[in-house]
């Protein structure tokens, strides 16, 4: 009845497993906004620095994790599988359930897994400070972490609705030494035309992005990080990934279900993506992507060219999207509101490689809560998608008698989103219906992009 399953420190990966050799087919070239053709990388240099550029578009299937990046990752990794025992005795399934739990980083969730390398990548390419947004206050706390152990400066846009909902997370990525600005805000261009146009704009991730895009473009010391949705972010996570193989291996099991929450695809890829390869090479496993019901990118979204920012101003990448002016509904899982997806994702998903499911914010919470009661760790709202997933698994499980081994990804606790569990328990927690209306009109904005 092992509970934990765990691996010693010499056996953090040494390298980052890259997807794109393996992919269905050939990735959709990344276009400039300005000029609708493919972005060069001189494009891209001026907000990123050349390691990362490289990585974004490199074809090796695997790629060397350097020993300043691995020494960091030692505070947490490899992290822990649990095989969720007390959960799944509550459930009644004959499922064995284990989940690999990334909330054990400094900041609590999987994002400093890709903040520690890119911090590093900008401080050897000579950048001075580093301009990026947030939405929950995950990645922003993570790259405030990131630059402190590096000597960078960090200015975090984020998302007005979360600068008020977590103010703890504020106060986290300030101990870190980074400024922390409510977006959208009078600092950008980007951010006082919304705002005259809607002084009560609550933001988004989109709108925070452009923010923070226009002032690393506009300083050169600056460069601008992103928390998920590159490919190159992708890549940083599949550390979870391979340590979780290794870990059932250890448990003597594979999963026949590896479920993930989605926002902009990162935890998902990480978790996914090297089971994703053993797919491709013929094992049989099927893949989730969870996300919610009011931002339902995957499910509802369609696979197009899209802005990757509300401004226009960050690269149109072909994803599945909303609509780059979508505004989804203030939810709890804020890291989750946004409207477009990892290319990746999209493609595999597209493909048929991966299934997408939307999930109402209640009964999130209802998987959290029962989580919670049995296995003890306080999920973060992003997270109790994958939960659900995992539960809904196992309850079918027990429906046709059948075992299953189930492998979900934990991304994050939850102790800064108490805000979240208080409006469940007080009954404030709404349901928003899919406000297909909004982005219907939404998805009329697309770009013309004619290759
Ligand atoms: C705990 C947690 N899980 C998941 C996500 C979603 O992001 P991604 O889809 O990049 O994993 C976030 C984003 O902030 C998060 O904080």
């Amino acid at each position: 009845m092992q509970t934990k399953i765990l691996l010693s420190e010499d056996r953090i990966p040494k390298r980052w497993y890259n997807i794109i050799p393996d992919m269905p087919g050939p990735l959709a070239p990344v276009i400039n906004p300005r000029t609708l053709q493919p972005v060069t990388p001189d494009d891209m240099l001026a907000i990123f620095p050349m390691p990362l550029i490289e990585q974004e578009v490199s074809t090796e299937r695997w790629i060397e994790i350097p020993d300043e990046v691995r020494q960091i990752y030692r505070l947490w990794r490899p992290s822990p599988v649990y095989r969720a025992h007390r959960l799944e005795k509550a459930l009644g399934t004959p499922a064995r359930i284990y989940y690999k739990y990334e909330g054990g980083s400094p900041a609590g969730s999987h994002k400093p897994n890709s903040a520690i390398p890119q911090a590093y990548y900008n401080k050897i390419s000579g950048t001075r400070r580093i301009a990026t947004e947030t939405g929950a206050g995950q990645w922003g706390s993570s790259i405030a972490l990131a630059c402190q152990m590096f000597g960078l400066e960090c200015t975090v846009y984020m998302v007005k609705v979360s600068f008020g909902q977590k103010p703890y997370r504020k106060s986290m990525m300030q101990l870190w030494g980074a400024e922390v600005i409510a977006s959208p805000s009078d600092r950008t261009h980007s951010g006082r035309s919304i705002l005259e146009r809607d002084p009560e704009n609550q933001g988004s991730l989109g709108i925070a992005i452009s923010e923070a895009v226009e002032d690393a473009a506009g300083r050169a010391d600056t460069c601008y990080a992103l928390g998920s949705v590159l490919n190159h972010v992708c890549l940083h996570q599949t550390i979870i990934g391979q340590e979780a193989k290794e870990q059932l291996a250890l448990a003597g099991d594979y999963p026949d279900v590896v479920i993930g929450c989605h926002g902009g695809g990162s935890n998902f890829a990480g978790i996914a993506f090297p089971f994703a390869a053993d797919k491709a090479a013929g094992k049989n496993v099927r893949i989730v992507a969870m996300e919610p019901a009011s931002c339902p990118t995957l499910t509802k979204g369609v696979y197009a060219f899209d802005f990757g920012d509300t401004a226009r101003m960050a690269p149109i990448s072909k994803m599945y999207t909303l609509g780059h002016d979508f505004m989804p509904p203030g939810i709890h899982a804020g890291g989750l509101r946004y409207h477009g997806a990892s290319p990746l994702v999209s493609q595999l998903v597209d493909a048929g490689v991966v299934e997408a499911r939307a999930v109402p914010q209640n009964t999130c919470f209802d998987a959290a809560v029962a989580f919670s009661r049995t296995e003890g760790i306080i999920p973060a709202p992003e997270s109790s998608h994958a939960i659900r997933g995992a539960i809904d698994e196992a309850l079918r499980a027990r429906e046709e008698g059948k075992e299953k081994t189930i492998l979900f990804c934990l991304s994050g606790h939850g102790h800064v989103d108490m805000a979240a569990y208080d409006a469940y328990f007080s009954g404030k927690l709404e349901d928003f219906e899919y406000p297909e209306a909004a982005i219907k009109e939404s998805l009329s904005h697309l770009p013309d992009v004619k290759l």
